[in-house]
């Protein structure tokens, strides 16, 4: 039902950004913030187990990514061989962008049916989107991407990937490039609805996280926030995030997670993420300050926390999300009422095609929460 739930969420925010309306009924999502090259997209790429978004020095991310991850289980069955293999993950071979999974794929918004099997393509497209709408000066546009990624190896997540903190423009960047990054931020992790996690590399002093700094402005009690702490592997010998991961430097309700990220260095000699997955989970359970509780550590670990708030979350604000849907589903059908028959020259298209997705929404949502009354 958990899927389900997020599944009939995200077609609902599909529908409104169709006509140019983002998340009017405040629906919830994880908004990743931090400063620039904190780790934010590496930790999303760990989280989807595969290489596809744009990356490099310098600000690469200039618009919102809605990227909504949703787990669709295999359609390929394996063969006894292969069952039999599934204990020895490890022995697999590293898996390349080269590698295409049928059961693997991302598909645009604005590329409606088109089917990216190659996840280089997909960064491609990101590139391409991005500088459309920004120009290739490093401008920023507050115009979200919408990306889905459909996987049997994700756990069904909408996560925004957005531009990184920064303090100095670069080439011909307008002069108040921090102000116009700090407000996108803000109007994405103001909504009380909002799930921040906040990315701060761990050989930084936490104190001057810019993630945590501006969650702080909107979340001052650290309710909505959960820390990332990123490059644990590069800490000075003899140093740790023990203290941190306690709740004695800046506490969180939702806490942090530690994990490990590929360097830079691993990029380049093109790692392979189930490799550089496996090498994190070495790395905590080998590790004097980390082995007692290397089960809270690293990436597979942060995304079935991310699955768990989010479902939580949902369920909390559903009583809210549903009179919000109602009033949407109202207003659209009054607006229809006044612009007369919905065959017509066109205007109505727009109205007529959202009241259609509400409507079907709505009986979906009904169908998911009446059979499944007693989870709420
Ligand atoms: P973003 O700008 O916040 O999206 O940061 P990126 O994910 O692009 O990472 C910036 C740089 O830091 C890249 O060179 C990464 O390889 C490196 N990096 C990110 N996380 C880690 C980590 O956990 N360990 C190490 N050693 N390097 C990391
Ligand atoms: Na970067
Ligand atoms: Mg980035």
């Amino acid at each position: 039902m958990d899927t389900q739930l997020i599944r009939t969420v995200n077609k609902l925010q599909d529908a409104f950004s169709t006509v140019g309306v983002h998340n009017p009924v405040d629906l919830p999502q994880i908004a990743v913030i931090g400063s620039q090259s904190s780790g934010k997209s590496s930790v999303l790429e760990n989280i989807v187990g595969r290489d596809f978004l744009p990356r490099g020095t310098g600000i690469v991310t200039r618009r919102p990514l809605i990227l909504q991850l949703i787990n669709r289980s295999s359609t390929h069955k394996p063969s006894a061989a292969e069952s039999a293999k599934d204990g020895e993950k490890e022995e697999e071979s590293p898996k390349g962008n080269d590698y295409e999974n049928p059961d693997e794929w991302g598909e645009f918004l604005h590329l409606p049916g088109q089917k990216f099997y190659n996840f280089d393509k997909i960064r491609e497209e990101i590139v391409k989107d991005t500088e459309l709408k920004t120009g290739k000066n490093l401008g920023i546009s507050p115009q979200p991407i919408n990306l889905r990624i459909f996987s049997p190896n994700v756990l069904t997540l909408t996560l925004i990937d957005l531009p990184g903190l920064t303090k100095v423009p670069v080439g011909d960047q307008p002069k108040d490039i921090e102000k116009q990054i700090r407000d996108m931020l803000l109007k994405y992790i103001t909504k009380p609805n909002a799930i921040i996690l906040a990315v701060t590399a761990a050989n930084q002093d936490l104190a001057n996280s810019d993630g945590l700094k501006i969650a702080r402005e909107v979340d001052p009690e650290g309710l909505r926030t959960i820390g990332v702490l990123t490059k644990v592997d590069l800490m000075d010998q003899g140093t740790d995030v023990i203290d941190i991961l306690a709740g004695r430097v800046i506490p969180l309700r939702l806490g942090y997670v530690p994990v490990v990220n590929r360097g830079q260095r691993d990029i380049e000699s093109k790692k392979a993420i189930t490799k550089a997955l496996d090498s994190e989970r070495d790395f905590f359970e080998n590790h004097s300050s980390y082995r007692s509780k290397a089960q809270y550590c690293g990436t597979p670990f942060l995304a079935r926390k991310l699955n768990m708030i989010l479902m939580h979350h949902i369920r909390n604000t559903l009583p809210e999300i549903k009179a919000k849907i109602q009033s949407a589903l109202s207003k659209y059908q009054q607006e229809l009422l006044q612009l007369g028959d919905p065959l017509g020259d066109g205007t109505s298209n727009q109205a007529n095609l959202v009241l259609n997705i509400i409507t079907e929404f709505c009986t979906e949502f009904r169908t998911i929460i009446d059979g499944n009354s007693n989870d709420l």
